[in-house]
Parts: C-alpha cells; structure tokens; sequence
C-alpha cells in the first residue's frame, strides 16, 4: 500500500503516523498560566534532541476537532517554563487520566491524584510519583500551522534533572532495567519496558566496521544467512584471519564424510546458528573455511 498523505483526512493522516513512527516516549508536563493555575498533560511528541545544550522538543498539536489550542501550549506562551516527567508503569493510568479534555484553569494535579511539589529552578509544580522529573526553560516555541492537527514545537532547555533513589543501582547510576518506561504507539496502544523484552546491542566497531559491501560475495549472497546475520559478520573492522580452529574443522570433516548436496548451505546454517548465540568470530571462522578472503587461505576448495 502506498499512501500520499495529502490526500487523506487529517484524523486519518494521524492513525497512520502514530502507528508507524512508534514507540514514543511519554512527557507529562507541568505548567502553570499568568495567574499560577497548574496544568498538567501528557505529551508523546516528544524526545530529546541535543544534550550541550541539554534540549528536548515536545509538541502541544491544535485540536483536530476545531483547531483549537491546547491548554500547555497557551501557558508556556505566558509562562515560559516547564516540569517535563517520564512516565513509567506506576503512574501511566494517572497520566493518562490527566490527559482528560478538562476546562481551562482545572487543576489536572487534583483530578488525577499526583501530589505536587515545589521545583527548583522554575515556578510550575513538579509531580513527586514520577522516577524522574525535568525542570525546563523554554527556549523556543515554534507553532507548524493554524489548522487542527497543527503542532506547536516546545524547544525546553533542561536546567535540572531529579533522579528518584527507586531507579539508581548500587553505584549510584542509572539502572535502565529499574526504569519501566511505557511508550505510546497507534490509536490506543502502548507498551512497555520489561527485564523480558530488555536488550543490549554493541556498536559497530571502531572507526569503521567492514560493511555488506565488505562481506566476501559468497557470504553476501547467502541464501540461508538473513539480514540481521550478515549485519552482524559485517560489524568487525576487518575480515579474521582464518584460524585453524579445530571445533570448525572436525565440523566441516564431518559434513564431507557425508557429501551433503547442500554443503555450503548447511556451512551457513551452522554459522547461522553461532550467529544466534552471539558467537561472531566463531560463524566467520566457519564460513572462511569455505570463503576464504585470501585464496592463500584456502584449506578444503
Ligand atoms: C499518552 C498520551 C500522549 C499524548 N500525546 C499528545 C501529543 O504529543 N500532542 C498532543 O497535542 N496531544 C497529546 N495527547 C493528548 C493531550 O494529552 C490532551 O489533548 C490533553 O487534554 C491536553 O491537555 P491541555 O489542554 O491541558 O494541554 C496525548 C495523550 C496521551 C494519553
């Protein structure tokens, strides 16, 4: 399906995006009008975009039903400042709660139970509940149009950062599997971060990692290894030597005493399946036995 977006409805426009630009974090900003009124709403536009300066960026969009502006994005124009708090799993209900089309001036603290505290540095509330809380100046306010569904960018400068004790490991930093963030994704999904769906993932190495291009062809053009695996193989600075490692070779002795057809298929199965278990120098040691980088290399073709 390919879609041109202008020439869809605005709600419509809006299904789509949010549920392929996903996950978003959750902002829950605090704000307060002329007359020190406190407001708080969720945001998901949302993300951090620099940190010297420490910027983030969160959009207070026009009402798609009038076009109207939203209630945040009227205070920030009268009070520059704003408390930004991540969301987690224990307070998500209530954030969302607060996200609650309330009338003008009500106190949105109140209505969804959160107890507010005093910040630092800026005058809105902060909420105590949240693990962790960003006092902001607003550096920048940066309105995308004047119909409903229009954003209004918040550039917020982050002048203070409380970090709640609940999420620090013993040495004192943050500890990412403490955080249980929730995310936002279409229409009414979300999900959230849990120690079963956490993971780490190296870097490409340092300067530069060889490429797909990289990859000798044989390797490349693979039919058995998949993308993910080649990304993998294609990581390391530069093509191992072969080593003569003696698991690889009684492997491959193994596979000629029984003169598989697919031979080098089952080569890259079996790289494959080092692959799976993050043993990388191990699968190119196998798959150089049969792909030499070098014909000097060459040991069984
Ligand atoms: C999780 C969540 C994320 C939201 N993200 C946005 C957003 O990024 N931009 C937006 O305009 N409204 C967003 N909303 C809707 C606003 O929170 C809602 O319109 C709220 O009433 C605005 O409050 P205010 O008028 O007090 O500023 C979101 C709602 C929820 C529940």
């Amino acid at each position: 399906m390919i879609r041109e977006l202008d020439k869809m409805s605005v709600s419509e426009r809006q299904d789509i995006l949010q549920h392929v630009i996903a996950p978003r974090p959750i902002a829950l900003v605090s704000t307060i009008d002329k007359n020190n009124n406190p407001n708080l709403a969720p945001f998901s536009f949302f993300n951090l975009f620099s940190t010297d300066p420490p910027i983030v960026i969160f959009s207070p969009c026009r009402r798609v039903r009038d076009g109207s502006t939203k209630h945040s994005y009227e205070n920030i124009c009268e009070v520059p400042e704003a408390v930004i708090h991540i969301v987690d799993q224990d307070i998500l209900h209530q954030a969302n709660l607060a996200s609650a089309d309330f009338d003008r001036g009500v106190d949105e603290f109140t209505k969804a139970g959160f107890t507010p505290e005093k910040a630092t540095r800026v005058r809105p509330p902060i909420v105590r509940e949240s693990p962790a809380k960003l006092e902001c100046r607003i550096i920048e306010i940066k309105p995308l149009g004047t119909r409903g569904g229009a954003g209004n960018l918040i550039i917020a400068e982050i002048l203070v950062v409380h970090i709640s004790e609940k999420i620090l490991n013993a040495s004192g930093k943050i500890d990412q599997q403490k955080i249980r963030h929730v995310a936002r994704l279409g229409g009414d999904w979300y999900c959230q971060i849990s120690q079963e769906n956490l993971f780490t993932l190296p870097k490409p190495a340092f300067p530069h990692a060889i490429g797909f291009d990289g990859l000798p062809e044989a390797i490349r053009k693979s039919p058995v290894l998949t993308g993910s695996e080649l990304a993998k193989l294609a990581g390391v600075p530069e093509i191992p030597k072969a080593e003569a490692l003696a698991e690889s070779e009684s492997y491959l002795f193994q596979l000629m005493d029984k003169r598989s057809l697919s031979f080098a298929q089952e080569v890259h199965r079996h790289a494959s399946s080092l692959i799976a278990e993050e043993k990388i120098a191990e699968a190119w040691q196998i798959l150089l036995l049969i792909h030499p980088n070098n014909r000097n290399e060459q040991k069984y073709f």
